[in-house]
C-alpha cells in the first residue's frame, strides 16, 4: 500500500489520497497546548471530539518537548497523539511546532533559547532583538531540519503501517511582526547581495532585492529565507519518511503593511517566491478568522494551490463554509480551530480575552460557539454520506456550489445544462449558519439539493419559451451515496422551498411544457 502521498486524480484534482483512496479531511484544530499532556488528551480532548462526525483532527509536536536537552529525544508526547488518533478512529495531521509559530519562536527548547549567540534572533531596524530566531541563522534552521527528522523517523518506526499520520504542517504562520524584515548583520549582508541565482532563474531578473522587488524587497527577502528554511527542514524529514507537507499563513489582512501580518509568511503575494524556495510543500495553507472567508478560499485555492484549511472560525459559519470549501473549492482539508470547544456549552466558553484577539487580530465573533456544534456535526455527516457522488461529480460541470459572500451578496446565479438556478441567501444572524447550497445535476431534469439558510428558484434558460414547474419534490436523507427518501413534498411545501438553520436534503424534478 503506497504512502499518503496529495497527487492529482484522473479528472486533475489535487487530491489526499490515503491507502490508495481519496481522503476529505473533515477536521478541526485542537488548541495549541492541549496535546502536552497524554491524560489530558485521554480524559479531555478525545471525549470532546467524539460526536462531531470528523474524520482527522489537527494537532502539535512541541519541539521544546521532544528535545528538552539537545540532542536526546523524548517522543512520548508524541506517540500518545499519534496512539490517541488511531484509537478514536482519527486521521492525524501533525502541526510541527519547531522555530517558529505565530511569528515567533515560541516552542523552541530552552537551551536554544537561552543562546542567543549561536542561534541568533531576528533584528528590527533599531537593532531591537526580537523572540523571533533569524530564519537567516543556519544553526539553527539546522537543529529544526534534525529535529524534525528524527520525529519522522520515530512516526515511520510506528505508524508507515496504519498511516493515521497522513500529512505535516512544517512550523505555524511563519514570518516577522513589527518589521518588515530582519536587520541583524548577517541579514543585512544578504539583502544587499544580488538575489539567488535560483529566485532569479524563476523570475527571470536578477540584481539586489530592492532592484528587483522594490518597496516589496523586506517582505519578499523574508519570505525566500523562511521558505529556503523550510525547505531544509521538511525535504530532510520527507527524506525519512515521505509524508505531503505543506505550510500555513497568517492573512494578509489589514491594515496590510508587512509586519501588520507576518511578513515573509507564505501569503499569496509571495507565494510563487515560496514555491520556488520550498517545492517540498504542497500548499500553502489560509488561516481565516476574517469575516469574508469565501473571499480568502477563492484567492488560495488555484490550480498550483490546492485549498487546505488548517484553520478556520468555529462560528455557525463554519458549516457554511464547510460546504462551499469542497463544494466549490476541491478543498483537502476543512478544519475549524479550537475544535475541542464545540463540547461546551456556549455559555460555559471564558471568551478568549481581547487583548490576544487584537494581537492575533482575529475577529472575535470567530470564536462564538453558539449554534455551531449540532449544525458542523450534520454538515460533516452529509459530507461523509455525499462522498460517492461527490467523488463522481467534483471537476464536472454537474455539482455546483455557493456560499454567501458578504453583506451585500443576495444571491448566487447557477448555470446548468436545461436549467438555471438563482439561490436567495438568507438574511445573515449571529449564531446562524450562512446561506449556502451544492446542486447535483443527477439527470437534466433531477437535482439533488443540500443546503443552509437559502431559497433556491428555478429558471429555464434564456430563449426557451417554456414554463416551468416542479414535477415531484421530495425530503430525504443520502446514506453512502443513495438518496433514500422521505415525504413528497408536493404542497404547501413545494410554495415555500427553503433550506433553514440545519443541513438538509431535498430532490427535485423539474418539468418543461
Ligand atoms: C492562529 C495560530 O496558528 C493558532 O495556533 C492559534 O494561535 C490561533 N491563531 C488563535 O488562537
Amino acid at each position: 500500500m503506497s504512502l499518503p502521498v496529495v497527487k492529482r486524480d484522473e479528472k486533475g484534482i489535487p487530491t489526499l489520497y490515503v491507502h490508495d483512496k481519496p481522503f476529505f479531511m473533515r477536521s478541526g484544530e485542537i488548541h495549541n497546548s492541549n496535546a502536552s499532556d497524554p491524560a489530558y488528551l485521554e480524559e479531555k480532548l478525545w471525549p470532546a471530539l467524539r460526536g462531531l462526525n470528523m474524520n482527522a483532527v489537527i494537532a502539535p509536536v512541541y519541539w521544546e518537548l521532544i528535545e528538552p536537552t539537545e540532542g536526546a529525544y523524548d517522543f512520548s508526547s508524541a506517540e500518545s497523539l499519534i496512539l490517541g488518533a488511531r484509537k478514536e478512529g482519527l486521521k492525524l495531521c501533525i502541526l510541527w511546532f519547531g522555530l517558529w509559530k505565530n511569528a515567533e519562536s515560541m516552542y523552541v527548547p530552552a537551551w536554544m533559547k537561552r543562546d542567543t549567540e549561536t542561534y541568533f534572533r531576528a533584528e528590527k531596524v533599531n537593532g531591537e532583538k526580537m523572540t523571533t530566531v533569524s530564519p537567516l541563522c543556519a544553526a539553527a534552521v539546522e537543529k529544526d531540519r534534525q529535529a524534525f527528522t528524527a520525529l519522522m523517523r520515530r512516526i515511520r518506526e510506528i505508524d508507515s503501517e496504519d498511516n493515521t499520520v497522513v500529512v505535516m504542517q512544517v512550523e505555524n504562520e511563519i514570518g516577522l511582526l513589527g518589521t518588515d524584515r530582519d536587520y541583524s548583520e548577517t541579514a543585512q549582508k544578504a539583502f544587499f547581495a544580488p538575489i539567488p541565482g535560483k529566485l532569479a532563474a524563476a523570475l527571470g531578473k536578477s540584481g539586489t532585492w530592492e532592484e528587483v522587488f522594490g518597496e516589496d524587497a523586506g517582505e519578499s527577502f523574508m519570505a525566500w529565507h523562511f521558505a529556503s528554511a523550510v525547505e531544509t527542514i521538511a525535504a530532510s524529514g520527507r527524506k525519512e519518511y515521505d509524508l505531503p507537507c505543506y505550510a500555513n499563513a497568517w492573512l494578509r489582512q489589514s491594515p496590510w503593511f508587512p509586519g501588520s501580518y507576518p511578513s515573509g509568511g507564505p501569503v499569496e503575494r509571495v507565494q510563487p517566491i515560496w514555491r520556488t524556495a520550498a517545492p517540498s510543500l504542497f500548499a500553502f495553507g489560509p488561516d481565516i478568522y476574517v469575516p469574508y472567508c469565501a473571499d480568502v478560499m477563492d484567492s488560495y485555492a488555484t490550480d498550483e494551490n490546492p485549498l487546505f484549511i488548517p484553520e478556520i472560525r468555529k462560528d455557525a459559519v463554519a458549516s457554511s463554509y464547510a460546504l462551499y470549501a469542497f463544494g466549490a473549492k476541491n478543498a483537502i482539508c476543512f478544519s475549524p480551530f479550537g475544535i475541542e470547544d464545540l463540547a461546551l456549552d456556549p455559555g460555559q466558553l471564558d471568551k478568549p480575552p481581547m487583548d490576544l484577539m487584537i494581537a492575533l487580530n482575529i475577529d472575535p465573533s470567530a470564536f462564538d460557539i453558539t449554534g455551531s456544534k449540532d449544525c458542523l456535526a450534520a454538515t460533516y455527516d452529509l459530507l461523509d454520506q455525499l462522498e460517492p457522488l461527490y467523488l463522481q461529480y467534483r471537476g464536472t460541470g454537474h455539482l455546483k456550489a455557493c456560499v454567501r459572500h458578504g453583506e451585500t451578496d443576495y444571491s448566487a446565479f447557477l448555470r446548468f445544462a436545461d436549467y438555471d438556478f438563482v439561490v436567495k441567501y438568507g438574511p445573515r444572524m449571529s449564531g446562524k449558519p450562512l446561506g449556502a447550497l451544492w446542486v447535483l445535476e443527477l439527470s437534466e431534469d433531477r437535482f439533488l439539493l443540500v443546503g443552509l439558510n437559502c431559497t433556491p428558484e428555478f429558471h429555464v434558460k434564456p430563449g426557451v419559451n417554456r414554463k416551468l414547474d416542479i414535477l415531484r419534490l421530495e425530503e430525504g436523507r443520502v446514506v453512502k451515496g443513495q438518496w433514500i427518501p422521505g415525504r413528497v413534498m408536493n404542497g404547501d411545501e413545494k410554495m415555500s422551498l427553503r433550506f433553514g438553520d440545519m443541513p438538509a436534503a431535498m430532490l427535485v424534478e423539474l418539468q418543461r411544457f
